[in-house]
């Protein structure tokens, strides 16, 4: 019943409100076709942009959205609570980037103290940077070059209602993956950074900040979930560590993903990644 009325309020299907570096969009209907037949509470540990979230909000009971990367956060807080002033500084921000050096001024802006302001700055510099990748310093100061877009789409209201609306049934907080506490009948789908396969460089694996400690600190508190009745889906990639620290207990299924592999002539080839469940 709840879910019904989810849909009447929400007119216009939300999706990310920035692009991720490992979002989910591109195989959301492999996901869509594995889920539980039943879930009560929805949580989405590694958040990023919430591609599964916004398919899924409106058939399950509450949601719980977490994530250590602290900007993105506080933006999903400033889109649940305070949708107006976000679109009216984001217009300002559309209309001020053609200026000249405007995205470098707006990226010299580190740690504003107001919230909504942070916001602002953040899909701001997420929908002009190179790529749409955030990446930021030793400093942890956002350090992307600006990109080159032709008409980026800097405030798109619409959307930003849209989340507003799929927020309301959603509790999102700055948090380790370690840190939620969902019970019998809750279904949890955790994206963590990937393992690096044997065609990742070094670099990248460094770069991730994830390391096969915390690989397997994920599967163990998986396995702890589980056998208080919660069911887990974990996304990976087709590495040989990962698929040895889950065989043994859970399902694996190898799913094919179109993936940038070349940045430089932006060529897509298929790779596999996995899924892992316990059900
Ligand atoms: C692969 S991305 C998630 C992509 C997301 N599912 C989507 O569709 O856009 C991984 C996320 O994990 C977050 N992260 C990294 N380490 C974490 C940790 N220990 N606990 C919680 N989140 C973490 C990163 O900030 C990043 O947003």
């Amino acid at each position: 019943m709840k879910a019904n009325i989810k849909q009447i309020e929400s007119t216009n299907q939300p999706k990310p409100f920035v692009k991720w570096i490992g979002g989910k969009r591109s195989i959301i209907n492999e996901l869509l076709q594995r889920l539980p037949k039943q879930i009560n509470n929805y949580y989405e540990p590694f958040v990023g942009g919430g591609a599964l979230f916004f398919e899924i909000y409106n058939t399950v009971n509450h949601s719980y959205l977490s994530d250590l990367n602290v900007d993105l956060i506080v933006t999903y807080n400033t889109i649940k609570s305070e949708p107006k002033k976000l679109i009216e500084l984001l217009s300002k921000h559309k209309k001020n980037h053609d200026e000249e050096g405007y995205y470098y001024k707006i990226r010299a802006m580190q740690n504003l103290k107001d919230p909504v302001e942070n916001s602002a700055r953040f899909i701001y510099l997420m929908k002009t940077c190179f790529n749409g990748l955030y990446r930021v310093n030793k400093n942890n100061e956002f350090n992307t070059p600006i990109g080159s877009y032709k008409d980026p789409n800097i405030c798109d209201k619409k959307n930003i209602l849209a989340v507003t609306q799929a927020l309301k049934y959603a509790t999102i907080k700055y948090q380790d993956f370690t840190k939620i506490t969902p019970q019998r009948g809750d279904f949890v789908y955790f994206d963590p950074p990937y393992h690096p396969t044997s065609e990742d460089s070094f670099t990248k694996y460094l770069s991730t900040g994830f390391s096969e400690k915390d690989q397997t600190r994920l599967r163990d508190f998986a396995l702890e979930l589980i056998k208080s009745g919660v069911n887990v889906m974990i996304s990976n990639s087709d590495a040989e560590f990962i698929i040895d620290i889950y065989k043994k207990n859970f399902n694996i299924n190898r799913v094919s993903a179109p993936r940038v592999v070349n940045c430089k002539s932006d060529k897509r080839q298929s790779v596999y990644e996995i899924l892992i469940r316990n059900f």
